[in-house]
């Protein structure tokens, strides 16, 4: 069975499987901390479609024709940058990308100045990424406030959020369990472990409220200065909306590894600690480093995902981060596009 073919709608190939899909109602999308398990489906079904758009030889789509995406990056980015470009002209948008270091910003323009300039431009979604936590949500509330109608795509802000990250991931993961047919059910009575710089992860957060909106087990592990015990509280209260959450967590790695289906690993992310967190790179490798001799704890077939960018021989070792057998790397920066694109898609077309 083939998935179907998108040319300006998205329609359900497989109409006798049970999917728990919803009407898109987002215009912006700034965490997942409130995603329901159907939006999570409708994201991983129109991601799974654009996937076979991405395998033609056209691999170009009009459904975005007309519309202009700002790409508001004011901090780095390599794959998030480009992965977005890339996706906004696979819909065939227009897009305007915005560096800080050569703007007007360095002239004294402020954020939301600088954002109601795209606006004046015509931008209909701004894709925003901010050192800061809560720059793209002030963004959006003001865009709402001005009755405009744009969309804002978090794009990784400061420690809080990184939406489409923990999207491609879920994608990921899903798809390597059903490639036709990707959804949150899959995830049942599986193990993903999470490992590393928790504290400072904003695709760590994204990740834990979105694996723990299925029935998996997620074990969170990292030296406890990595890994503040009030995450677990938040996670599981019942007033989220979502009941049994299933969240472990460990300071010594090997419980969190035992059994797992999924490692995920983490960037120490040293440009975000304030202090002295760690001894030295050499003693956290050697307690929490994914190794050949720690993957054997794991399920036999177990598969190893990392955001980007690694800290070779730090987080992971670089013959293992390399091997094909283990690590899911490069297929979680391939599934970015057709996971971006989905977003772009769902509130660029829908009356939000
Ligand atoms: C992450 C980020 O920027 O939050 N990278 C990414 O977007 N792929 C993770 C990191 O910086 O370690």
């Amino acid at each position: 069975m083939t998935r179907i073919t998108i040319l300006s709608t998205v329609r359900s190939p497989i109409p006798q499987l049970k999917m728990t899909t919803t009407v898109w109602q987002r215009r912006h999308v700034l965490g997942l901390a409130d995603f329901t398990p159907g939006e999570y489906d409708t994201v991983l079904q129109t991601a799974a479609s654009f996937q076979e758009v991405l395998a033609r030889r056209t691999k170009k789509v009009p459904a975005l024709q007309g519309q202009v995406i700002a790409n508001l990056f004011f901090e780095a980015s390599t794959r998030t940058r480009s992965s977005f470009e890339l996706a906004a002209k696979r819909l065939s948008a227009d897009t305007l990308n915005f560096a800080p270091g050569t703007s007007s910003l360095t002239k004294g323009e402020t954020i939301l100045d600088t954002a109601k300039t795209y606006l004046a431009m015509g931008a209909n979604m701004m894709v925003i990424r901010h050192r800061d936590a809560g720059v793209p949500q002030t963004i959006a509330a003001e865009m709402d406030r001005l009755d405009t109608r744009v969309g804002i795509l978090n794009a990784g802000d400061g420690q809080h959020e990184h939406p489409t990250q923990g999207l491609l991931d879920l994608f990921t993961i899903c798809s390597l369990l059903n490639f036709e047919y990707p959804r949150l059910g899959l995830l049942a009575g599986k193990k993903i472990a999470i490992i590393g710089d928790i504290l400072h992860s904003r695709v760590a957060r994204s990740n834990i409220w979105c694996l723990t909106s299925s029935q998996a087990e997620v074990h969170l592990a990292a030296p406890p200065t990595l890994l503040p015990k009030w995450f677990g509280e938040i996670v599981n209260d019942e007033s989220s909306g979502i009941p049994r959450r299933q969240l472990f967590i460990h300071s010594d790695i090997e419980p969190a590894l035992k059994d797992a289906d999924f490692v995920m690993t983490l960037r120490l992310q040293k440009e975000r600690m304030s202090a002295h967190l760690l001894p030295s790179l050499r003693e956290y490798h050697q307690n929490y480093g994914i190794t050949r001799d720690r993957v054997k704890l794991c399920q036999p077939d177990v598969k190893i995902l990392h955001p980007g960018p690694v800290n070779r021989g730090v987080e992971i070792s670089s013959d293992l981060m390399d091997d094909p057998n283990f690590s899911l790397i490069p297929q979680q920066v391939t599934n970015g596009v057709a996971v971006r694109m989905a977003l772009l898609y769902l509130m660029g077309s829908g009356s939000h």
